[in-house]
């Protein structure tokens, strides 16, 4: 396994997104309004457990369950809805959290949806960007690091299952 980004270098960038969001969101909402975090499962797992303790304000936590690959490491475009949230989001500020960005179609399926729900505002937030992979336009608003044409794992993120446990991301070797 070639390491790409070690455990250090992510907890770095992710308290500087922490902090990032925390002053947008106090900036748009106010200094005690709530924020819930809605963590896409399961690659974003890891991050989201995290961001979240980099996120110094009122924070509710929420799941949505997600599936798109099956056990290949191209995007089948197909998305699935396996898990939904426990509450309402409407009137809410939302921060919508994935593992990566790659095709976009998951994450444009996920803001359509969650838009339909009404929420006050909708924030997204992706650990790792793979812009030339693109099928749809638009990314997330905050990114923690952009990268190229690989297939990576760890830190939340697998390959049929496995390696999500790995505390860095690497990239799997043949
Ligand atoms: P998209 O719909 O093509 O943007 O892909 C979204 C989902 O595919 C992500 O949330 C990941 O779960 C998965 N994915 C995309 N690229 C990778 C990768 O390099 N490693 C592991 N999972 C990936």
């Amino acid at each position: 396994m070639k390491v790409l980004l070690s455990a250090d270098a992510i907890a770095a960038r992710v308290r500087t997104l922490g902090a990032q969001i925390a002053r947008d969101h106090r900036a748009r909402a106010g200094e005690d309004e709530e924020l819930v975090l809605v963590c896409v499962l399961k690659g974003a797992f890891v991050f989201a457990a995290d961001l979240a303790r980099a996120l110094d304000v009122p924070l509710r936590v929420e799941f949505l369950g997600v599936q798109s690959y099956g056990e290949a490491t191209a995007s089948s475009g197909d998305v699935r809805l396996t898990l939904d949230l426990g509450h309402s989001i409407a009137g809410k500020h939302v921060l919508l959290v994935e593992d990566i960005v790659d095709t976009g179609l998951t994450l444009s399926y996920l803001l359509g949806m969650l838009r339909a729900r009404g929420p006050a505002s909708l924030t997204t937030c992706a650990l790792l960007d793979k812009p030339s992979r693109r099928r749809v336009e638009g990314g997330a608003d905050h990114v923690g690091f952009a990268i190229g044409d690989v297939f990576v794992v760890g830190y939340g993120l697998d390959h049929a299952g496995l390696y999500r446990n790995l505390p860095y991301i690497g990239v799997l070797e043949a």
